[in-house]
């Protein structure tokens, strides 16, 4: 068709005007020839591509039925149940090699070295910086200061782990805390907003924890509060910082420098703002919310008498001498012998369904825009791996894991840069706090509600997780 149109241009060019007139109507004829021949095969053609899609969507969902993130082995493999586990298996492996860093480098070849690997980290929580002006392990790419970091955490959480009567201090400081959120809120005559009280007792007891100083806790003006508050308004803010000035936040600053905070225990110089808030934020913002979830989750939400049963012994039993890990000597309800394990249970579970960082981030690579995420929330709640009640507060689901189970739970992260608290502090705080809750706010006086119909409506609806979806949960005393 083409051959006689260019033809007819090049007669009509070169003035032969019979043999372009010629030509001009052998092309039409073609152009109509094709044109007649495309009415006719489009339904044909129509009606294959849509067999086509039919067959194809039969295979995925009802014969392979594997789920849809990225996979290459699984696509060849024959039976269904290996595909969905091969495809599973690779998906799992896709999520920790972006948080143990393999993901930077070519298969079989050595991790990125520390230099790069905290400049990967760094680059993604660069809005941190921003925010809080803080400078520690999270934030550095200098291998000095993440290792100077890295010492002071570890010696912080192991003077913690050596005072066997700190726990029972912590307690009892938290306890206060909650009794007096709960008067105030009596005198209101108002339900009592949880988010904010599990914040405040939260940062209470790592204020106290780390500088010593137990008189913060009755700063004047209810100033713990507004710190804690004004911590998660900026947290929240810096999430839509695209890389700007962004800038620090003064009030949050001039309340902190109010509160005179000193490294050893009201010894030394004052810290700066900076230094305080690095020390503080990645304990304080690691617990409040599985702290707030676990509680509503174990004791009003999917309550089971074993659950209560476990954590008897909270607090005594939280204490130890010897390093050793925890001993729940007290607890009488567990068989002898069992009493450490069935905390450490509990304690997992509540971190499988509700892991402080429910996505640990790097950045696409050296000084590249973006970032990448392994989604810790998603390996521990994958229905394939966990089974269909993924969902469901049971702790005892740890009793027997299998190899694929254990590869999927890191609440702490994994490898070179797993959290120093990992060993057994974590937990302990997060046990020691939500068994506060549950003594306090029982479910003997009061009923938690969520201010959304359908969570109040349903006690199996799944809770929300994000920050910003906690806010309007509260407590109203009978
Ligand atoms: C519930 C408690 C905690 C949880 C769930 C938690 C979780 C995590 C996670 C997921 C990371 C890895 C972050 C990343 O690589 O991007 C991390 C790192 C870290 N955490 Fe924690 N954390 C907790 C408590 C603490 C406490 C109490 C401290 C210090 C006193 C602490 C200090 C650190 C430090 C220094 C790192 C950096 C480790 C390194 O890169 O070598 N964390 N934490």
């Amino acid at each position: 068709m083409f051959v006689p149109l260019l033809f007819c241009i090049y007669s009509f060019v070169d003035h032969l005007f019979f043999t372009c007139i010629v030509a001009l109507l052998y092309s039409l004829y073609w152009v109509g020839l094709a044109i007649v021949n495309m009415i006719w095969a489009w339904p044909l053609f129509s009606a294959l591509a849509f067999a086509g899609f039919c067959l194809n969507g039969y295979l995925d969902d009802f014969v392979f039925d594997y789920p849809r993130w990225p996979t290459t082995s699984a696509m060849t493999v024959e039976h269904p149940d290996e595909a969905r586990q091969s495809s599973t298996a690779a998906w799992l492996d896709a999520q920790r090699a972006i948080i143990d860093f393999t993901f930077f480098s070519p298969p079989g070849a050595p991790l990125p070295d520390a230099p790069t690997r905290l400049e990967l980290r760094a680059q993604a929580n660069a809005r941190l910086v921003r925010a809080f002006g803080i400078n520690n392990s999270l934030t550095t790419s200098s291998t000095r200061i993440h290792e100077q970091f890295r010492r002071k955490a570890a010696r912080l959480i192991n003077e913690t782990s050596q005072d066997s009567g700190r726990w029972t201090r912590l307690y009892n400081l938290a306890e206060g805390a909650l009794k007096r959120d709960i008067v105030l809120t009596l005198i209101a005559a108002e339900p009592l907003g949880l988010a904010d009280c599990v914040r405040r007792m939260c940062l209470a007891v790592v204020l106290v924890d780390n500088f010593g100083d137990e008189a913060i806790v009755h700063a004047e003006g209810g100033v713990l509060g507004k710190i804690a508050a004004r911590v998660n308004e900026v947290w929240v803010g810096s999430k839509c910082d695209q890389g700007g000035e962004g800038g620090k936040d003064e009030e949050l600053e001039e309340m902190i420098a109010g509160l005179g905070l000193r490294e050893k225990r009201g010894q030394g110089e004052v810290l700066r703002v900076g230094e305080v808030l690095g020390i503080i934020m990645p304990q304080y913002e690691t617990l409040w919310r599985v702290v707030l979830l676990t509680f509503v989750t174990a004791f009003h939400r999917q309550p089971r008498e074993e659950n209560a049963k476990r954590v008897e012994g909270v607090p005594g039993c939280l204490g130890e001498e010897d390093g050793e890990a925890l001993k729940l000597a007290q607890v009488s309800s567990v068989p002898p012998g069992e009493e450490e394990f069935g905390l450490t249970l509990w304690k997992q579970e509540g971190l499988r369904l509700y892991p402080s960082n429910k996505r640990i981030y790097r950045a696409r690579g050296i000084g590249m825009e973006g970032q990448v995420s392994g989604d810790v929330e998603a390996c521990h709640r994958n229905a394939e791996i966990w089974g269909d009640d993924a969902l469901e507060f049971r702790p005892e689901r740890f009793d027997g894991l299998s190899d694929m189970q254990k590869r999927a739970y890191f609440p702490y992260s994994m490898g070179r840069h797993k959290c120093p608290a990992n060993q057994a502090f974590g937990n302990r705080m997060i046990t020691m706090l939500a068994v506060v809750l549950s003594r306090v706010l029982s479910p003997a006086v009061g009923k938690v509600t969520f201010g959304d119909d359908k969570l109040d409506g349903d006690a199996g609806a799944a809770l929300p997780t994000g920050r910003d979806e906690l806010e309007a949960w509260a407590m109203e005393f009978f």
